[in-house]
């Protein structure tokens, strides 16, 4: 088998690579671990950007989210029982966020790949990537369930992998810098058959912890709590979990969360992670596989998205013209975008959690920077830039 860009995983980050490429008269193989189902039906994400909804539609990928994505102009703040508003359009000169769950986009660019003629190989097993010192690197694979050994030639190497997949450990150690930071707490997420009670994502700070309101559909409310980082969801049988949200969403006027069945539970642990360069030899690190930001911000399908932008268009000019400056520079233009998200993802994160080892002047502090940015329209503006999406470079 040969193609011109190899890619190995099929999330935000390799199909949109995938369909950005093909769009330019590029050819790639998208070689995934799981199964077609497994991918559309896992949920993640669901905050867009402007410029990933821009995106999508600009490439004809974004019908469905048109038509079933909800616009929101801006979310909440809540603590000390009242509710602040940040006005994301008025403060950014008119851009919002889109709310459409990150399998709803999967299935869409999965749709249009094949449409197209593309080849997505899923159930791919025991993936491995070789000789991308050279310019004719390689990739392992079993097709599904066969014994039967296969090889990909490429030009080019996409690592799409997310964070626990094989290319980032197959680079040699010495050649990467990562950086890291765990946070003493995790967010038990659970997708509820209820009507939202906002018609806007709410993050509360609470004396008793962080919790978010955020939804998929009129229909379906998806709502997070910090916990414990090694709780298990079978510690929290549904009357504790929506008693303490109840809790941390009270308002001094009132306020009712709906409940409805739960469909879905699961722990989301906290972390930021980069690594540095994404790129060694011919072989390109995007997405989750070269960094990882703390839920807060809403943050890691979009810059998943915003990589491969940036290695499409230097593909694409490596294809149209033959220079390889722009694949030379990749990791340097990802990194200045990647670090201002991970500046952002820990500021939003260490504003709205209580950490084990706070003092009382630490707590007082972050009531203080809860009071300014939803004070200050300078504070308010910068907090709504970052959220919807800082511009592309
Ligand atoms: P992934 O989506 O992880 O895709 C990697 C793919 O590679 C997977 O399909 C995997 O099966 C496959 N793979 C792995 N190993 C191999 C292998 N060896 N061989 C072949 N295939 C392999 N981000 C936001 O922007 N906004 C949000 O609101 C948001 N909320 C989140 C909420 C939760 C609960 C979680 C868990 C994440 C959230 N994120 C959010 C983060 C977002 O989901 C990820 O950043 C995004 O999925 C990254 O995309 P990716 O394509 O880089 O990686
Ligand atoms: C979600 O809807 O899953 C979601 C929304 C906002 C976040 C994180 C997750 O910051």
């Amino acid at each position: 088998m040969r193609t011109q860009v190899g890619i190995v995983g099929a999330g935000p980050a390799g199909l949109m690579l995938s369909h950005l490429l093909h769009l330019h008269g590029i050819e790639s193989v998208v070689l995934e671990a799981r199964s077609q189902q497994y991918v559309e039906e896992r949920i993640r994400a669901g905050v867009l950007e402007q410029g990933t909804a821009d995106l999508l539609v600009e490439t004809g990928v974004g019908e469905r989210m048109k038509r079933d994505g909800m616009v929101h102009h801006g979310i909440e703040l809540r603590f000390g029982g009242r509710a602040h508003r940040i006005d994301l359009s008025q403060l950014t000169g008119g851009s919002a966020v889109t709310i459409y769950a990150q399998h709803e986009v999967i299935k869409d660019l999965i749709a249009a790949r094949l449409a197209a003629g593309g080849q997505i190989v899923f159930e791919a097993g025991d993936v491995s990537v070789h000789n991308f010192d050279s310019s004719a690197p390689t990739i392992q694979f079993r097709e599904n369930g066969t014994a039967t050994h296969k090889e990909l030639t490429c030009d080019f190497i996409a690592g799409c992998d997310g964070f626990h997949g094989i290319c980032r450990p197959t680079i040699p150690t010495d050649a990467l810098t990562m950086y890291e930071r765990t946070y003493p707490f995790a967010w038990l997420g659970i997708l509820a058959e209820a009507r939202p009670s906002s018609e806007e994502l709410i993050y509360a700070y609470h004396d008793r912890g962080f919790a978010l309101h955020s939804m998929r559909s009129p229909a379906l409310t998806r709502l997070y709590l910090q916990c414990a980082p090694d709780e298990h969801s079978d510690n929290w049988p549904d009357r504790k979990i929506w008693d303490e949200l109840q809790t941390r969403f009270a308002t001094l006027d009132g306020w009712k969360l709906n409940q409805g069945p739960i469909v879905q539970k699961g722990i989301t642990p906290m972390r930021s992670f980069v690594v540095e360069p994404m790129q060694f030899g011919s072989l390109f690190l995007a997405g989750d596989a070269a960094h990882i930001v703390p839920p807060t911000g809403a943050k890691g399908l979009n810059l998943a998205v915003a990589d491969v932008r940036v290695l499409a268009r230097a593909l694409t000019d490596y294809y149209a013209t033959g220079s390889r400056e722009l694949l030379a520079r990749y990791s340097e233009i990802c990194l200045r975008r990647v670090w201002k998200v991970q500046r952002f993802s820990w500021w939003m994160t260490s504003m709205l959690h209580r950490f084990t080892d706070e003092n009382a002047f630490d707590h007082r502090r972050q009531l203080a920077e809860l009071d300014y940015v939803t004070t200050s329209r300078a504070a308010s503006q910068s907090l709504a830039e970052n959220y919807v999406g800082l511009p592309m470079e």
